[in-house]
């Protein structure tokens, strides 16, 4: 793929607005092609107002040859169904998290996208975070790592699709959590093989909106994650124990602390980035490149399993393996 790539966005919501703003404001190797959403009024209005192709049936703007690549930005019940649509045309995709709402389907996508030889990127944007990439890089710091803790705490949900299980495929641990699940992969460079999980509903009343969950890793790290959607304000948070110290990631400060004896140190704050921007960046110069994109369909497909792992953990009161199910080479 050269020149500049046509992207097609499915999904205009609050999170879409921002793929379809920094594209419109310039992301280098690809433009905003095409535009859907349900809402036609507003899918058109916004399309006339950039000079956009709108195409309110997703099914015919993966197919339209505007469109080299598609991003999927809606609720993840669609997923499935757009991908499968979009590898059928032989069209690269770029998948918001999480991949997919069971693991079944997320094992669908990937081989379908792997057989036809299409590039599927899961957009686990939380791996395009300066401070936490800049954690990963000083990892060693710490010495042998004994284990992490990683928190997420964002406000009450503003989508009524989100307590929804047919729509959102679970609660607060797969909507949100599921960066966490991903981080712990990228961070440690190890793969969880057990979870055990506790889930609650405070608020909700059909999906958990507090998820507390244990992993035990395949180089017997053990990691600790807890999330929620019932605090005002928001907090994200990732500490890494070792035995020579302690780095401490927060987030939303961009900061970095290294705790050692008794010495705390505060970085100078890690310059932030829209994480959304650096996804599409990498994105557009891995196709341009044809290598492989960074965060593969496998590594959405990962995380979902762990998510999976920690509902049937929590339904079942024990420790279970985390399953990743394998297809033929
Ligand atoms: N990586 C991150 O940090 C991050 C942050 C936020 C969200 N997300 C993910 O992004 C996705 C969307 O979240 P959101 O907050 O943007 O949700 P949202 O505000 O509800 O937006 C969903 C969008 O999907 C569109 N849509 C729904 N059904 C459609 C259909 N059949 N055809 C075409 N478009 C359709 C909606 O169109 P209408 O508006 O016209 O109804 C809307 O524009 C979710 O998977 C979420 O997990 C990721």
């Amino acid at each position: 793929m050269s020149g500049s790539i046509g992207i097609g966005l499915v999904g205009l919501g609050r999170h879409g607005s921002r793929y379809a703003q920094h594209l419109l404001e310039g992301i280098p190797g690809c433009h905003l092609a095409a535009v859907s959403r349900r809402d036609v009024g507003a899918g058109r209005a916004f399309a006339e107002r950039h000079g956009l192709l709108f195409v309110p049936d997703w099914r015919e703007l993966v197919t339209c040859e505007e469109v080299e690549a598609v991003a999927v930005v809606t609720p993840p019940a669609l997923n499935r169904e757009i991908c499968l649509a979009a590898v059928r045309a032989g069209k690269p995709l770029l998948i918001e998290k999480p991949l997919a709402l069971t693991v079944a389907d997320a094992r669908e996508m990937v081989r379908a996208a792997r057989e036809a030889g299409v590039a599927l990127m899961t957009a686990q944007t939380l791996r395009f975070t300066p401070v936490l990439v800049r954690l990963r890089d000083c990892l060693a710091d710490v010495g042998p790592l004994e284990y992490l803790v990683l928190a997420m705490r964002a406000d009450r949900p503003p989508h009524r699709w989100l307590d929804d299980p047919g729509q959102a495929g679970g609660g607060v641990l797969l909507e949100i959590g599921i960066h966490l699940l991903d981080l712990i992969r990228f961070l440690t460079g190890a793969e969880a093989v057990e979870a055990v999980a506790d889930l609650e509903q405070r608020h909700t009343t059909r999906v958990e909106d507090l998820a507390l969950a244990r992993f035990r890793l395949s180089n017997g790290v053990s990691c600790y994650v807890e999330v929620s959607r019932v605090s005002g304000g928001r907090l994200c948070r990732v500490e890494a124990v070792g035995r020579a110290g302690q780095l401490i990631a927060d987030v939303d400060r961009s900061l970095l602390t290294w705790i050692e004896g008794r010495m705390v140190t505060e970085t100078e704050a890690v310059p932030d980035r829209p994480t959304v921007i650096a996804v599409l960046e990498t994105f557009a110069k891995s196709l341009s490149a044809r290598v492989p994109v960074p965060v593969s369909g496998e590594d959405g497909l990962r995380a979902v399993a762990m998510a999976d792992a920690c509902y049937r953990a929590a339904r079942e009161g024990r420790p279970v393996p985390v399953v990743i199910p394998s297809w033929p080479a």
